[in-house]
């Protein structure tokens, strides 16, 4: 919004009022792209027999076409919203495809896409038009709009473009764009990974987001392909009622209705939020209209390589589809729970989950848990961050007292990092020695040593072998390279790697430690920073396949996913092992830890004492603050110090203070770890590590 703008193109609205960035018309369209979107649009309609939306409508029924191809060049993505009964039926698509053996819940994509291409592959014409808006909204209502369109500040006069393509589609599109003849278009994909249906149990609408690629750029398409559509009427497209019908158009769309009405016994009406993939509402964006614009989170990178800039956690949930964790949710999770809730629940610091409301309900049935969390092993001395998941799973097995395994990826640090020398060969061994010295941290953690089995995948992995298999059947590597980014040239490891972090999820991985087979009813709960998700999105969409029918969860593992702990420059993004001053290490002297943070922690006080007293500290960019919500239990000290500090008065007024305070939390916190380390002998960590029964 700093950006300089001529003055010609300057937004009219007030955008002090409007948080939404100025219009974006400076930059085009590719035609391809519009063309492509109709056909998706129109595909998906007509799978789903959707009307485009009811005409009483005053809201458009699609959102704005995203401009992710300015990043991903060739794609876009846009959400149609449908009514409450056509998200029902939506969610139920979902849900059978999950619940039931025999589909996969990518079949809705997939018959969208395939009618897509079949839409390309017959070539049909479209068409254009010019009409004034009063014009179109008489004759077809706003439904032909999208959402780039606000009708309360248009101009009646306002004269659009409209494009009909046959009897499928007539939609209002981008002004001044050429569009391409669908001949034009080679072929389009669905973005399997990123198409969701959002719909809440409450919602009296649900989206329905579809992200494509197209194959245009000139090494696909022809030039005589590309020929652009140039035909402009200023006579309005006849009216077609086919194209404002509520009917399957397509095939694909019919095998799927067949499918529902075959399965709706298996689907539980009266709760389908809580059985489906755990598809939330934006709750700062309930109407989806602000989530379209993909450039405001920019610089957000969250996947299971890298995490940078700076995080907005309500977007990831709703990218991911996770659920935000309620206080309600909490409440019940008390009720299971023999100590009072962690900080890290009280603090929203663990903050989304996947089925932690299910899982509760089943344990309250009294079906039995165990527990699941893991580690790469990439660096000897493990870092404060390193150390969340482990605490909160600490707390998770005091709290439920269950057995918990813990797997060590050291395939995976060798896969993803490892060397290899012409003269000294590979480093594999070095990986597998980390695991000794990590599981030593780890079990320092004071982890129950009856109830936990730590095991190195290099070492284990044949146990879970049986299930590893039916995890790469299951799963093609078009979606494993969907959801983690790899692509022909990433090494197979790489690619086969998934199905092995996968496999723990189920207890018949552990014959003897959990002493369960496939018809164990065991249920899984995996504590996990919230990049670890992909992992098991794509976990929960094969494991009904590993497990018997009944299981409370249908196989799938249930989650609860953390935030990330800052590093020490500043509030976000995620601690990195490889740059010492980001992070205070497990194995840092007590001066060590004192100058890190004296001199390194970011923080969010003023510049001056005066300005301090009257201005107070921006808490939210504080580091030491941050981490004092991490790590001072006390409630009450914590209220106090943030009240002192964002006032500017008080005991904890200033930044020294309170990194004094840190200080303290540090010493105690790191020097206990420290003591406890100390006693654990290699032969102890083989004990841990010893295949044996914990039930
Ligand atoms: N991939 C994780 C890492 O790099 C390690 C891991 C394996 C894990 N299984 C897990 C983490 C289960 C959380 C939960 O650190």
């Amino acid at each position: 919004m700093t950006e300089p703008m001529p003055v010609d193109e300057a937004p009219h609205q007030d955008l002090t009022k409007n948080k939404k960035k100025p219009p974006k018309a400076e930059i085009p369209v590719p035609p391809e792209i519009v063309t492509a979107y109709l056909i998706v649009r129109a595909a998906a309609m007509g799978v789903l027999g959707a009307a485009p939306a009811s005409l009483e409508w005053t809201l458009p029924s699609v959102s704005l076409l995203q401009r992710t191809y300015l990043k991903e060049p060739g794609t876009a993505k846009f959400s149609i919203h449908v009514g409450k009964k056509m998200g029902l039926d939506c969610l139920k698509l979902e849900l059978c495809c999950e619940d039931n053996n025999a589909y996969s819940s990518q079949q809705l994509w997939h018959a969208i896409q395939d009618a897509a291409n079949e839409l390309i592959a017959a070539n049909l014409p479209i068409h254009l038009y010019e009409m004034s808006l009063a014009n179109l909204l008489t004759l077809y209502g706003s439904v032909v709009l999208d959402g780039s369109h606000n009708l309360k500040k248009m101009n009646p006069e306002t004269i659009l473009t409209v494009a009909t393509l046959a009897e499928y589609l007539v939609a209002v599109i981008p002004p001044g764009v050429p569009l391409a003849t669908t001949g034009a278009i080679a072929h389009i994909e669905l973005d399997l990974v990123q198409c969701h249906v959002s719909a809440g149990k409450k919602a009296r609408k649900a989206d329905v987001t579809l992200k494509f690629h197209v194959d245009y750029d000139g090494t696909n398409t022809t030039a005589a392909d590309a020929t652009p559509v140039t035909t402009t009427n200023t006579q309005p497209p006849p009216y077609n009622a086919a194209w404002f019908e509520s009917n399957i158009r397509f095939s694909q769309g019919l095998a799927l209705y067949e499918m529902v009405q075959k399965n709706a016994s298996h689907v539980v009406e009266s709760e389908p939020a809580a059985a489906v993939l755990a598809r939330t509402t934006d709750p700062l964006d309930p109407d989806g209209k602000y989530n379209d614009d993909d450039e405001e989170d920019d610089e957000m990178v969250v996947n299971v390589e890298e995490v940078k800039g700076k995080i907005d956690y309500n977007k990831l949930v709703s990218q991911f589809g996770s659920t935000l964790i309620t206080d309600d949710l909490l409440e019940r999770l008390q009720q299971q729970c023999r100590i009072p809730l962690h900080r890290f629940l009280r603090r929203g610091i663990f903050f989304s989950h996947r089925d932690l409301d299910t899982l509760l309900t089943c344990m309250e049935k009294g079906q039995p848990l165990y527990l699941y969390t893991g580690r790469g092993p990439s660096s000897e001395s493990m870092h404060l961050g390193h150390l969340i998941p482990f605490l909160f799973t600490k707390w998770l097995q005091d709290a439920f007292d269950v057995p918990l395994v813990i797997q060590m990826t050291d395939d995976e640090k060798f896969i993803f990092k490892g060397t290899y020398d012409e003269q000294t060969g590979d480093n594999l061994d070095y990986f597998a020695n980390l695991t000794i010295e990590n599981a030593k941290d780890i079990i320092a953690c004071g982890f129950d040593p009856n109830k936990t089995f730590l095991f190195s995948d290099l070492d284990y992995v044949g146990r879970m072998y049986p299930n590893i298999v039916r995890i790469w059947k299951a799963v093609t590597t078009n979606t494993v390279n969907g959801i983690f980014g790899f692509d022909g040239s990433s090494n197979t490891g790489k690619i086969s790697f998934p199905a092995i972090q996968a496999a723990p999820s189920f207890a018949s991985s552990f014959p003897t430690v959990l002493q369960a087979d496939r018809s164990s009813d065991m249920l899984c709960l995996i504590p996990c920073a919230i990049d670890q998700d992909p992992y098991f999105r794509m976990t929960r969409d094969v494991a009904h396949k590993l497990v018997h029918k009944k299981h409370g969860l249908a196989g799938k593992p249930a989650l609860i996913h953390s935030k990330f702990f800052p590093p020490l420059q500043g509030a976000s993004g995620k601690m990195s092992s490889s740059d010492e001053n980001s992070a205070v290490f497990l194995t840092d002297s007590a001066e060590d830890i004192e100058r890190k943070i004296r001199e390194h922690a970011f923080s969010g006080g003023q510049e001056t004492k005066a300005m301090q007293q009257e201005l107070g500290a921006d808490l939210e960019v504080d580091v030491s603050y941050q981490w004092l919500k991490f790590f001072l239990d006390d409630d009450n000290e914590l209220a106090r110090i943030g009240a002192d500090y964002s006032s500017g008065s008080g005991e904890y007024w200033s930044t020294g203070k309170v990194k004094q305070r840190l200080v303290q939390v540090l010493h105690g916190l790191v020097g206990a770890h420290q003591e406890r380390r100390a006693q654990i002998t290699d032969e102890d960590v083989r004990k841990w590590m010893h295949e044996r029964s914990l039930v």
